[in-house]
């Protein structure tokens, strides 16, 4: 590889914020020192947003799914899933806890567990609402309509996490069961994005069957949606789905491309996700000098935490909450960077 090539490359990413396929491809699959574009996605970060490392404090409220995405590991059709659903209580108990703790953003994920009504729903947003008005609530929750969506954004829900999976329509099918689109995928992104959420997108890198043009198409979706937030995080299998004999993403692809999509969209925020941090024992260290600027901490109860196992050997489901913040804490602080506890809201530029 001509040594000029990449820093000439990085060089056009950072100022035009794309590249031609055959150059992202390059960039992405080609061996050089990884420094290069890891220092400047570094760079832009700081630029923007300084050393600060936003915390959200994550709560898995549910592990029922009406879904059978074959790659995750609660699943309908997984019937070794020992099921869980928290009360509105329970999620409240979880935001208090976080809340003395310095979170600021409470992030209520689940599978699309339709026990939980729109009525629900809102009903547990506006409660964290009104006992913490100087917090954000971000639902990660799945497909719903457009009324749906409304609703929860009436009851007071400032952002919304779904990853699109896969821009591919064929590999779409392949990752999910006949019913589930990528149009439809698609369409509720968009509504999220016409309600005013901040919106969050994404996709796992080394998922059975993507190739590099699968991810060029990701990155040109992501382009056409420009998300507010970018989730990416390697694919790890769980034994128990249809794809639990296949290999893991692999850690550098993975850092790459959050330096890519630092310097695509440089504003957005960007998690070092917990499957980062669970490939390799500093993969979230890496992934935020690789220029990602959120952790998603996990303040779930202690005793749900290995049942909402989306992949094997997830980490840090034996930890207390307050031990899980020092933790953090201290790992952002060694990497260099700095926890905030500040809302977080995306810097739009
Ligand atoms: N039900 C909601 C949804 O579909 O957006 C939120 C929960 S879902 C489990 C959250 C994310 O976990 C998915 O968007 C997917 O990318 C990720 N995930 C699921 N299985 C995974 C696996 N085996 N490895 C890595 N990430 C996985
Ligand atoms: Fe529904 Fe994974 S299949 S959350």
């Amino acid at each position: 590889m001509d040594n000029d090539i990449i820093p000439a490359l990085v060089q056009q990413l950072y100022l035009e914020k794309c590249l031609d396929g055959s150059r992202m491809k390059l960039l992405l699959g080609s061996e050089f020192d990884d420094d290069i574009l890891f220092n400047r996605a570094d760079d832009v970060r700081r630029q923007i947003y300084g050393k600060d490392v936003y915390l959200r404090g994550l709560i898995e409220f549910t592990n029922f799914c009406r879904n059978d995405c074959l790659y995750c590991g609660i699943r309908r059709n997984n019937r070794n899933a020992s099921r869980y659903r928290l009360t509105t209580e329970e999620i409240l108990a979880c935001c208090k806890e976080g809340y003395s703790l310095g979170y600021r953003t409470f992030v209520l994920q689940g599978g699309e567990d339709m026990y939980y009504t729109d009525k629900n729903i809102c009903s547990i947003v506006s409660r964290i609402k009104e006992s913490y008005p100087d917090c954000a609530v971000t639902l990660s929750i799945g497909e719903r309509s457009y009324e749906s969506y409304k609703a929860y954004r009436n009851a007071g829900a400032d952002r919304y996490l779904l990853r699109h999976e896969t821009a591919v329509d064929s590999h779409y099918s392949k990752l999910h069961p006949a019913g589930m689109s990528l149009e439809n995928r698609k369409r509720c992104l968009y509504y999220l994005k016409e309600l005013g959420f901040q919106t969050g997108s994404g996709f796992m890198v080394g998922s059975p069957f993507q190739t590099l043009d699968y991810i060029l198409a990701d990155l040109e979706f992501l382009k056409e949606l420009m998300p507010d937030m970018i989730g990416i995080g390697p694919f790890i299998p769980h034994r128990d789905t249809p794809f639990g004999e296949y290999k893991a993403g692999n850690l550098r692809l993975t850092l790459r491309l959050i330096s890519v999509l630092r310097l695509m969209f440089p504003y957005a925020l960007i998690p070092s996700t917990t499957a980062l941090g669970t490939i390799h024992p500093l993969g979230r260290e890496m992934g935020l000098r690789a220029g990602a600027n959120v952790v998603m901490p996990n303040l779930s109860p202690v005793d749900v935490r290995e049942k909402y196992a989306l992949y094997n050997d997830k980490i840090c489901t034996g930890e207390e909450s307050a031990q899980c913040r020092e933790c953090l804490e201290k790992r952002i602080d060694a990497a260099g960077y700095r926890a905030v506890t500040d809302i977080g809201n995306v810097k739009r530029i």
